[in-house]
């Protein structure tokens, strides 16, 4: 078996290369990853050296460098986690999430229509499904309704592969997945965001009233179950991926403050994200009924890992939050205004 990865460098393509790599019968990987400020060669320092590993800098828009990676390796299976993944990144600058997400992903499909790819997984989101009402869940058949140019952007490739299975036969498999959380996230996300502000004493910026609600998947049962969709899913077929664990964002921070022991006074209050989606819920008895597969870590025991990685890694948070996380961050938390309350919505607070 032979895999081509893409975004292998990232927080959850990284994962998934590892638990194929730490496989008794691993198959051979290659990975393309462009490394922009979310690829990082160090998540995959423990697999690097491995006999059946290929690592590939490129960008996956790169219609010569794909076909002639297709051509030379002519992998079983396509396994695309590539993507501009940020929402609130896509907000201020669209266009990233644009080319890569759509052109990229366009890019991937035509090279697999034109090698006849035994096999394409599209790694999609929950975010597609947009923001639904409690106590609605999305099942595979729901409607598209995205908010963000980020969800937009993986709404769109979603229906393009989906497209490539009707129109040209091409193996498609997509998965829909909820939050991930786990080591190697980059700390732009909510999770890794307040775990380490958390460790580092500084304030936890909590859009509007805290409220809108996650359904939290653990990155290593995310992994299983999109190995799993490789190894056992219907060509042509969605499958959601859900962690079954539905909370709302300050109870998450709640959690986060009481597992690093600081104080619930780094609360911050700020104004919220313009479009913010109020609540994504998905159901994932398809995959479980088709592949057996189900998430076997808790909520608490993800976060009692993940806290516990943060804490024994800060010399990778200290690399990945230097140099353009800096600026990235001051673009998005420093005219946000905070306050120090307890309920309602932020306002913005003018700077002095
Ligand atoms: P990430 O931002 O951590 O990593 C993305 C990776 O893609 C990076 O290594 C980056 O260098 C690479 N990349 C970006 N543009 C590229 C390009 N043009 N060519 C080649 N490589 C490129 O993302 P993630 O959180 O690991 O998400 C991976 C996938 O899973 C994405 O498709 C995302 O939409 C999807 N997803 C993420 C979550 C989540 O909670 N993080 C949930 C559901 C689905
Ligand atoms: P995020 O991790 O960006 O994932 P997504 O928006 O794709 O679900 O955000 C998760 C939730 O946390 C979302 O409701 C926005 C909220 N959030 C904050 O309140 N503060 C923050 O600093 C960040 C990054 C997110």
């Amino acid at each position: 078996m032979k895999l081509l990865v893409t975004g292998g460098a990232g927080f959850i393509g990284s994962a998934f290369v590892r638990l194929l790599l730490g496989s008794a019968d691993a198959p051979r990987v290659i990975n393309l990853d462009k490394l922009t400020y979310a690829g990082n060669l160090e998540n995959l320092e423990a697999v690097a050296a491995h006999t059946n590993y290929r690592f590939v800098h490129g960008d996956i828009c790169d219609t010569a460098l794909v076909d002639a990676l297709l051509t030379e390796e002519k992998p079983d299976a396509i396994v695309h986690f590539a993507a501009e993944s940020h929402v609130d990144r896509s907000i201020f600058s669209p266009s990233p999430a644009f080319e890569t997400n759509l052109r990229g992903t366009f890019t991937l499909l035509e090279a697999a229509r034109a090698h006849q790819a035994p096999r394409f997984v599209h790694v999609s989101t929950d975010e597609v499904y947009g923001s639904l009402e409690a106590p609605l869940e999305a099942d595979e058949s729901f409607p598209l309704n995205p908010s963000s140019p980020y969800s937009a952007s993986k709404a769109g490739s979603d229906l393009l592969a989906r497209s490539y299975f009707t129109t040209y036969k091409l193996p498609v498999l997509i998965t829909r997945a909820s939050n991930n959380y786990g080591a190697y996230q980059f700390p732009e996300k909510l999770l890794p965001l307040m775990i380490s502000n958390a460790l580092e004493g500084r304030p936890l910026p909590v859009y509007g009233d805290g409220l809108q609600v996650r359904d939290w998947l653990y990155v290593d049962d995310h992994c299983r179950a999109i190995r799993a969709v490789v190894e056992k899913g219907r060509e042509g077929e969605i499958y959601n991926i859900g962690g079954s664990r539905s909370l709302p964002n300050l109870e998450v921070v709640r959690k986060i403050l009481a597992g690093t022991d600081a104080s619930e006074t780094l609360i911050r209050y700020v104004e919220d994200r313009p479009g913010h989606d109020r609540r994504y819920a998905l159901s994932s008895v398809k995959i479980m009924r088709e592949t057996g597969w189900a998430p076997l870590t808790s909520f608490e025991d993800g976060l009692a890992r993940t806290i516990d990685w943060y804490r024994q890694n800060g010399a990778w948070v200290e690399r990945v939050k230097s140099g353009e996380y800096r600026s990235y961050y001051a673009r998005n938390y420093d005219n946000r205004g905070s306050e120090l309350r307890r309920t309602g919505s932020a306002r913005r607070v003018p700077k002095p």
